[in-house]
């Protein structure tokens, strides 16, 4: 076809279907920030595994790192305070962005959507009498909490599916929430959508879960890419994330965001890294340090006794 021809046909193209040109922020949006595409030829589907990254934001992290110099964060030296001011400004867009009140949430970073799921399976309270409900078609990574509910004596149970529409099966989930004893730690978790079938679950059942007794686990990996979930709106005690699956790059981040209330019966069962304040090596029979979520290192991380 000539180029003349081309430009004909588009235009009658256009005229019959107007509408198309609402479109053309997205041709433009693709032919700069994903040019990467139209040159290695392929057309990318995958919208909740994972996002695609604009090339606008690899320049903007290049510059970053070109252009300043930090060091490991959560100390006093210059290097390290410009770190932990880029940390911090993460936190507070995550908060900006799920609409969530400092008050109310805490992000906690994590490797991924899994590293949160993990946090919360090995430091919630389960025990017996407590209770750990899930909905079938949960992700691996919230099936794997099931171990520290049953070694820790809690009753595992699963809420099914009906098929074919693959939804739950609202009058058994009913059921299964009236089950939770009072005043030990039920945990009730589920995907906002599931990345098994794709469904995406109601978001009432957050507040319904919690008025009968049960902490609620939202997974929102694979919903947040492409849609909105409002903290101020929905207050579900945990959300898993992976911000890969959101916006591409950098891979290897993803957060807890915990509810503040529900934070506080959370047990870690081990403690790492640089915001310990300090950790005695000489009384092994004592508790262990105490670091406080708001403690920065004020001395370097040697332990008591190299200290004393
Ligand atoms: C619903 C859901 N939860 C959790 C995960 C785990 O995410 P990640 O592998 O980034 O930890 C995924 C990944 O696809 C997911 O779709």
């Amino acid at each position: 076809m000539s180029q003349a021809a081309y430009a004909a046909a588009e235009t009658a193209f256009v005229r019959a279907y107007p509408e198309y040109q609402t479109t053309g922020l997205l041709d433009d949006l693709r032919a700069t920030e994903y040019a990467r595409l139209e040159r290695s030829g392929q057309i990318y589907v995958d919208y909740t595994g994972g996002g695609l990254y604009a090339d606008s934001q690899i320049r903007a992290h290049a510059d970053l790192l070109v252009n300043h110099v930090f060091g490991n964060p959560h100390s006093t030296n210059p290097t390290s305070l410009a770190m932990t001011h880029w940390v911090e400004q993460a936190r507070h867009s995550v908060l900006v962005f799920f609409n969530a009140s400092p008050e109310d949430y805490v992000v906690i970073f994590t490797m991924n959507a899994s590293g949160a799921l993990k946090l919360v399976g090995e430091s919630y309270p389960f025990g017996p009498d407590g209770q750990y409900l899930l909905t079938f078609d949960n992700h691996n990574s919230v099936n794997g909490i099931r171990e520290f509910a049953r070694a820790r004596g809690a009753q595992v149970t699963y809420a099914p599916l009906l098929p074919p529409a693959m939804r739950i099966d609202e009058n058994r989930l009913v059921e299964l929430l009236g089950q939770a004893v009072a005043g030990r730690n039920n945990l009730f978790a589920y995907p906002a959508q599931s990345n098994f079938s794709g469904v995406q679950h109601p978001l009432e059942w957050i507040a319904k879960a919690q008025a009968k007794g049960w902490d609620v686990l939202l997974d929102a990996a694979a919903f947040a890419p492409t849609n909105r979930l409002d903290l101020s709106q929905w207050h579900p005690d945990f959300v898993s994330l992976s911000f890969y699956k959101i916006f591409g790059y950098p891979t290897g981040v993803g957060c807890l965001l915990a509810r503040r209330a529900t934070l506080a019966k959370l047990r870690r069962p081990w403690f790492a890294g640089g915001t310990i304040t300090v950790a005695s090596v000489g009384t092994p029979s004592s508790p262990g340090p105490r670091p406080t979520r708001t403690a920065r290192r004020t001395t370097s991380a040697c332990p008591r006794w190299i200290l004393a």
